[in-house]
């Protein structure tokens, strides 16, 4: 499997070439990884600290930051290294807000910041239910974090300083996966993401797009025939690299790695290059059913995805 489309940038504010953006483009939304094998995220003297202290980390596996408000959530109130920490984060955020925008010119603003997360924790040997075991192959869905149709593009850097690298699996394309899994989701109960949301369970309105995207999480990550057994490829991002991916079509896994700043957008399908390829398009050609209206830039779902395949 040739899964990984590799660039030689080593620099966040290089010019892109309109031959290496159209390579992007195609690469991630074809269910490639972009790969930059030099391109290091550079920390600042003291920052370095944050790489050898002991994280006294509660529930969350991450620490997480929301760039655009300022708010960071997984440690203590009172720690130390905080404005260092916010400062990072906030860094990462931006640098790789104006890098995609010199990448990925065509999703202009429509590509929406999301959350940076620092992974300052071995994966490996962490204990974990299955649902939240990103060692098991899986595509990007979260419980309690509905995008509504919206994509999810991810920025990952290995910062680790001790030239550790990042283990990956990488699973089979998305229509396969989808194929595999979808024939055993039910719908939903009636009113349910209503109540989900009312109670504050989801943060937004959890579609049947989300519902969908939910349980191949859940069934993927749950077959342990299929982790054993499924097409897949090994490989390690080493220390100083960075990859992108569109993570809910990526099928892929985590299983070994310490030290890694994630940005995480958002981006509408209808800005895609190629909607038909989307998540979205996918399962609903393979279920007859739109499962978000006005997704496609005010038609019904399905209309504009059969429209566009
Ligand atoms: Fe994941």
């Amino acid at each position: 499997m040739d899964l990984l489309e590799r660039f030689e940038q080593d620099r966040w504010d290089a010019v892109v070439s309109p031959h290496e953006q159209r390579r992007a483009l195609e690469s991630l939304e074809g269910g490639r990884v972009v790969y930059f094998p030099q391109l290091d995220f550079p920390f600042q003297a003291a920052e370095r600290a944050l790489l050898s202290r002991q994280w006294d980390m509660r529930a969350d596996k991450n620490i997480s930051y929301a760039p655009d408000i300022g708010l960071l959530r997984g440690v203590r109130a009172d720690l130390p290294d905080r404005a260092l920490l916010v400062g990072l984060m906030q860094r990462f955020a931006d640098t790789t807000k104006q890098f995609l925008r010199q990448l990925l010119p065509t999703y202009g603003p429509q590509l929406s910041r999301a959350r940076t997360s620092f992974r300052p924790v071995e994966i490996a040997g962490r204990p974990s239910s299955y649902r939240k075991d990103d060692t098991r192959l899986h595509v990007d869905a979260f419980p309690s974090r509905p995008t509504g149709s919206a994509r999810i593009l991810r920025v990952f850097s290995n910062v680790n300083p001790h030239r550790q690298g990042r283990a990956w699996r990488l699973g089979e394309p998305f229509p396969e996966y989808a194929r595999r899994f979808a024939p055993r989701i039910r719908p939903p109960f009636p009113g349910s993401a209503t109540l989900l949301r009312l109670f504050r369970i989801t943060k937004g309105y959890r579609t049947l797009y989300d519902h969908y995207m939910l349980r191949l999480h859940d069934l993927g990550k749950a077959d342990v025939v299929y982790q054993r057994q499924a097409p897949q490829m090994a490989f390690d991002f080493p220390a100083g690299s960075t990859w992108i991916v569109f993570t809910d079509q990526v099928v892929h896994a985590a299983h070994r790695g310490q030290h890694l700043l994630e940005q995480t957008f958002h981006l509408p399908v209808a800005v895609l290059a190629k909607p038909e390829r989307s998540p979205l398009c996918v399962l609903e050609r393979l279920t007859g059913t739109t499962l978000t209206a006005n997704a496609l830039g005010g038609e019904k779902g399905t209309a504009s995805c059969s429209a566009a395949g």
